[in-house]
């Protein structure tokens, strides 16, 4: 978790840190936004949202692009803030733009881009870091302590018009990818770092606890990278049923009353894990505490957990069987370098489908009752247009 915060520009969450360069910024081909309204769904304090006409973004730098918003995810993290007004030690203090899923059209670019063009869609990666730090150079940006990161506090997000960003912050959609499935490519980002963090290779068999958005993605995913067995671990039967039909080839209910242990023990004999001795990957995308503790317990010797549910911040982890199993034994944090260009790629291919998880569009102006649909756990990827 970041200990600074970069001071939030204005406007908008995540533009470039102006280079020696940049003391013009320049638009190539810009249509004009003069007289045009920026409306942005806004969260003011904890289940107060609203809609707010916000300063249309400058382009920092002429590395920069101005996106026209197209289409936006809920994600649990924007429902937690809408919620709580806080996620851990991300506290909104002011009244903050909500959304990070989003996918766009280009509206104008600065002088320095050349890879992208009015018009084009993207995708839009919501993190920004501050590529100068010791885990930026290592090739981690992810774990950057400055991340400037849409809808954390103090950044803005992107349920609004228009929001700018750096070009390489931009992905161009394939020929035949739609701008709905470029707004699951960030979920599908996340899943993709997570199956990546576990090294699924080629034959390899995988338990995924959590049958929501993420874990279904991480299912789709281990299934792109090979894996020959992939059981989805749930407690809820509708959705380990889409799971099975989605990408996992079996399925596993929790039952209540079962420890950790038991449930673990359970999965691998019923699930055909016994000559194997238990799974070789194990990951969590519930961050619910039974369920990390049964990942453990499914796992074979010299197998590896990835963590990439977020729950209470400590729990009780079955230490001694991670230790004598000599499990490897990860976390997962959003998406690195290449990350968000696989999940493109994965999508523009066809190897797989995100359309199926799209079970709910909305208009800008329903956006509140999107949000109700997604805390009420209605459907699995819920959409909300960009304002028109
Ligand atoms: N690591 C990251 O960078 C990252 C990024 C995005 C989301 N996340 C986290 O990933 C997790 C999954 O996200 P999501 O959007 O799919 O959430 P979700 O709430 O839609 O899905 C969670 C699933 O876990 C199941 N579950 C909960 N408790 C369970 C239990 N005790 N036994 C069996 N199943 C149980 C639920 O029934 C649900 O289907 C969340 O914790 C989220 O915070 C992490
Ligand atoms: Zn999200
Ligand atoms: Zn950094």
């Amino acid at each position: 978790m970041p200990a600074k915060k970069r001071k939030a520009p204005n406007g908008n969450a995540a533009t470039a840190e102006p280079g020696p360069e940049a003391t013009s910024t320049g638009t190539n081909t810009a249509p004009s936004t003069d007289g045009e309204q920026n409306p942005a769904f806004v969260l003011s304090k904890p289940l107060s949202v609203g809609y707010e006409d916000r300063q249309i973004p400058e382009l920092k730098s002429p590395h920069d692009v101005l996106v026209r918003i197209r289409w936006t995810g809920i994600c649990g993290s924007d429902v937690h803030y809408w919620q709580h007004g806080k996620i851990g030690p991300f506290v909104v203090e002011a009244p903050m733009v909500l959304g990070h899923e989003s996918s766009g059209t280009i509206h104008s670019v600065g002088s320095s881009v050349t890879t992208l063009q009015p018009g084009d869609a993207v995708a839009i990666e919501p993190g920004v870091p501050c590529r100068r730090c010791v885990p930026c150079k290592s090739g981690h940006y992810n774990l950057c302590p400055l991340m400037a990161f849409a809808a954390t506090p103090p950044y803005d997000g992107t349920l609004t018009k228009y929001y700018s960003v750096p070009k390489d912050f931009c992905y161009k959609l394939p020929e035949g990818m739609t701008l709905e499935e470029g707004a699951v490519v960030e979920p599908l980002a996340v899943a993709v770092h997570v199956v990546r963090q576990a090294n699924v290779r080629p034959g390899q068999t995988c338990v995924v606890f959590g049958a929501g958005p993420v874990g279904l993605l991480i299912c789709a995913v281990c299934k792109a990278f090979g894996a020959s067995k992939i059981i989805s671990v749930d407690i809820n039967e509708e959705r380990l049923a889409f799971a099975q039909e989605y990408a996992a080839t079996g399925q596993f209910r929790t039952q209540k009353g079962d420890t950790p242990m038991q449930s673990g023990e359970k999965l691998v004999k019923e699930c055909g894990f016994e000559d194997l001795g238990g799974a070789d990957v194990a990951i969590d995308a519930t961050g619910a505490e039974p369920c990390i503790s049964a990942a453990i317990h499914c796992l074979r010797r010299g197998g590896t957990y990835v963590q990439a549910g977020m729950g209470r911040d400590e729990c009780t982890f079955p230490i001694m069987a991670a230790c004598t199993k000599e499990l490897d034994v990860k976390g997962s944090f959003r998406y690195g370098s290449g990350d968000y260009k696989l999940a493109v790629e994965l999508v523009g291919s066809g190897k797989i489908d995100v359309k199926r998880l799209v079970t709910g569009k909305v208009g800008f102006k329903e956006a509140e009752k999107a949000f109700e649909d997604v805390k009420a756990g209605k459907g699995i990827k819920i959409l909300i247009a960009g304002p028109e």
